[in-house]
């Protein structure tokens, strides 16, 4: 990194303290740092600490007419080939996507043309949140790259999941990358030998342009392919069979995935549900459907069967709405494809890890180690759906987790609690075979 100019803005969370440690190894590799600090971020450092580090003045404020003369925010990011944005909080997240430029940090990643790479840091529910996934999206839509969040322990006691810090040499590590991608684009778009065989000078391609990386997170690079919801099955044009899945453990599975950096599609039946930012969503009805809709969408590391897929449909579904006739009548029903067993037992298109759910209403574990062999998955995810479990169309969920190597029962928790552990062993199980084979 050596010449290199980094713009360290530091957002206001308590992993702040570790950017004294980045600035540091950031100027071992050669490059020159410059830092500029929120507001909420001089609560966890003190600028003196930073600028002790930096060997340069700290930018706090927007307002100081002394350094708007000395050097303004434009020049700022201006002087710098990468923007580092450490922690990116919640909060700097949701201004930089809306474009708000009401502090000196805010204004400058506004201003700049510069690659910004966005380290987030936070509590793991606020990272789950709708808002933030929408925020994440939209500024990797934009072509700001991210390092992290990494997923372990968070400040607060009791609390894990994804939102702690990317470790500092994962920062170095990306900033590289883009700082060498960022050359190398500039290189190529600028000397291109022309017919007479000199050199003309292109305009340069505006770094924001480059293709964003695979988010980063413990899915990186993986396809993960989902199903959630119910199915409606026709009985004539206004009628249909159904069943009470709310679909909220498919979408929440989806919604993580994602946030774990996975490209992720999701093929949903009818629900009320928001589509899950940050994922390919595919709505579908039928269950023929959701088979068809799968299907196109392999190949998959993963799959996760979390649809409650109607197991009949009716026969014959008639164009015209049938009309009472005076007396009792029979519904014909016929199977429909298991979607999950077709895909677990393909032999070229299987997803190297198949997840299965089974929601019984008694003898649970033994018909979900049944379903495990029967249907082909490779983990099955039980619950207990009798109504007095509260499970279909609430919040929380009480699993069990089987697999060919035994059973674990999980204690009671949220929906997005089931869905980040299930993710973190799916993840786990990846790297694993990945190492394995090499
Ligand atoms: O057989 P049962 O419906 O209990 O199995 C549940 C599991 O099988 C779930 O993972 C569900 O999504 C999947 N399934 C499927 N296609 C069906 C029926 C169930 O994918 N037709």
């Amino acid at each position: 990194m050596k010449q290199q100019r980094i713009l360290l803005v530091i957002g206001g969370g308590i992993a702040a303290y570790k950017c004294l440690d980045l600035i540091r190894r950031l100027r071992d590799e050669g490059a020159s740092v410059r830092a500029v600090m929120t507001r909420a971020a001089t609560q966890f450092v003190t600028p003196l600490s930073v600028g002790a580090l930096t060997n340069e003045k700290v930018f706090t404020d927007l307002f100081d007419l002394d350094d708007e003369r000395e050097i303004g925010h434009i020049r700022l990011s201006r002087e710098a080939d990468l923007i580092i944005v450490a922690p990116a909080t919640a909060d700097l997240l949701a201004k930089m996507a809306g474009g708000h430029a009401d502090d000196l940090a805010s204004t400058i990643l506004l201003a700049t043309d510069k690659p910004v790479l966005a380290a987030p840091a936070m509590n793991p529910r606020m990272w789950l949140k709708p808002a933030t996934r929408r925020n994440v999206a939209q500024l990797e839509a934009d072509g700001v790259r991210f390092v992290g969040p990494n997923v372990g322990a968070m400040a607060e006691r009791d609390e894990s999941g994804a939102g702690r810090l990317a470790e500092v040499p994962e920062i170095i590590a990306a900033s590289k990358e883009i700082l060498n991608e960022t050359h190398r684009v500039y290189a190529e778009h600028r000397e291109i030998p022309t017919s007479e065989g000199d050199i003309r000078v292109e305009g340069a391609a505006a770094p924001h342009a480059i293709p964003a990386l695979h988010a980063s997170g413990p899915l990186a690079g993986r396809h993960v392919l989902v199903t959630s919801g119910p199915t409606y099955e026709p009985i004539d044009p206004v009628r249909y069979i159904a069943n009470r899945s709310s679909g909220k453990q498919g979408h929440a599975i989806a919604k993580v995935a994602a946030a774990f950096g996975a490209r992720v599609t999701l093929v949903t039946g009818p629900v009320v549900l928001p589509d899950p930012p940050g994922a390919r969503v595919v709505h579908v009805e039928t269950a023929a459907e959701m088979l068809h809709a799968v299907e196109r969408s392999l190949p998959a590391d993963v799959a996760v069967f979390a649809a409650a897929v109607a197991d009949w449909r009716p026969a014959i579904a008639p164009r015209q709405k049938m009309k009472k006739s005076g007396g009792d009548r029979a519904l014909e029903l016929v199977e429909n494809p298991d979607i999950l067993a077709t895909v677990a037992n393909a032999s070229a298109r299987r997803p190297a890890l198949v997840i299965g759910f089974a929601a019984e209403t008694g003898d649970v574990i033994a018909y979900a180690a049944l379903k495990l062999q029967s249907k082909g998955a490779d983990w099955i995810v039980a619950n207990n759906v009798s109504p007095e479990w509260g499970v279909l169309g609430g919040d929380s969920n009480t699993v069990h987790f089987v697999t060919g190597g035994g059973t674990q029962d999980w204690p009671p928790m949220s929906k997005d609690e089931v869905a980040q552990r299930l993710m973190l062993r799916a993840a786990e199980h990846l790297r694993r075979t990945a190492t394995a084979a090499e």
